[in-house]
C-alpha cells in the first residue's frame, strides 16, 4: 500500500493515478522520475511538496505492469481517498492526469480540454493538470506546450493559495 507523503495539514492536495515501481518499493507516492518533475515544477512556484502539499493517489496499490487502474479498482479505493480529504481538509486539490480526473470526478477523457478548468468537488477547488509522466514524454517548454500550460496552472494554484480564504 502506498498511502501518502507530504504534510497532512497542507492546504494543497495532489492526487495522482496510482503507485509505480519506485513508489511500490519505497511506500511513498511520486518519488520516481515523474515525482521528481512534479517536485521541480512545484518548486518553481515556491511550493515545497513535502512541506506545502499532501500527495496521494486514486489507487493505493500498484496495478500490475503499470497498467491503468480499472474503473472498479478506482471505485474500490475511492472511500479511502474521501477519508484522506476529510482528514487533510485541503482547500485546493490537483488532479494529475486523465485517470485521476476520471476516478475522482467521473469525467472521462480530454485532459487537454479539462486541464486548467477549476471544478468543485467535495466543496473544494479542484484543478485537473497534465500528469507529470506525460510531461516527461513531452519535454518542450515552448509557449502553448503541455509543460508551459502546466506551469500556468501551477501559478494559478499558487495565486489561489495566496488569496485570503483560498
Ligand atoms: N504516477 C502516479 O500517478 N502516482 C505516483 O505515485 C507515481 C507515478
Amino acid at each position: 500500500m502506498v498511502v501518502s507523503r507530504g504534510n497532512p495539514a497542507a492546504r494543497l492536495m495532489v492526487v495522482g493515478e496510482g503507485p509505480g515501481a519506485q513508489e511500490d518499493a519505497s511506500g511513498f507516492p511520486f518519488v520516481g522520475r515523474a515525482g521528481q518533475l512534479l517536485d521541480q515544477m512545484m518548486a518553481s512556484v515556491s511550493i515545497d511538496t513535502n512541506r506545502d502539499a499532501y500527495i496521494c493517489n486514486v489507487v493505493k496499490c500498484r496495478p500490475p505492469e503499470n497498467r491503468k487502474p480499472t474503473a472498479k479498482e478506482m471505485a474500490a479505493c475511492l472511500p479511502w481517498l474521501l477519508e484522506q480529504v476529510e482528514l487533510v481538509q485541503p482547500e485546493v486539490i490537483l488532479l494529475a492526469g486523465a485517470t485521476a480526473v476520471e476516478g475522482v470526478l467521473g469525467i472521462r477523457g480530454g485532459i487537454t480540454r479539462l486541464r486548467g478548468q477549476w471544478q468543485q468537488w467535495q466543496g473544494r477547488w479542484c484543478l485537473p493538470i497534465f500528469h507529470p509522466s506525460y510531461l516527461l514524454r513531452n519535454p518542450s517548454r515552448q509557449t502553448g506546450s503541455p509543460k508551459w500550460h502546466t506551469w500556468q496552472d501551477l501559478k494559478e494554484v499558487k495565486r489561489r493559495l495566496d488569496q485570503p480564504g483560498g
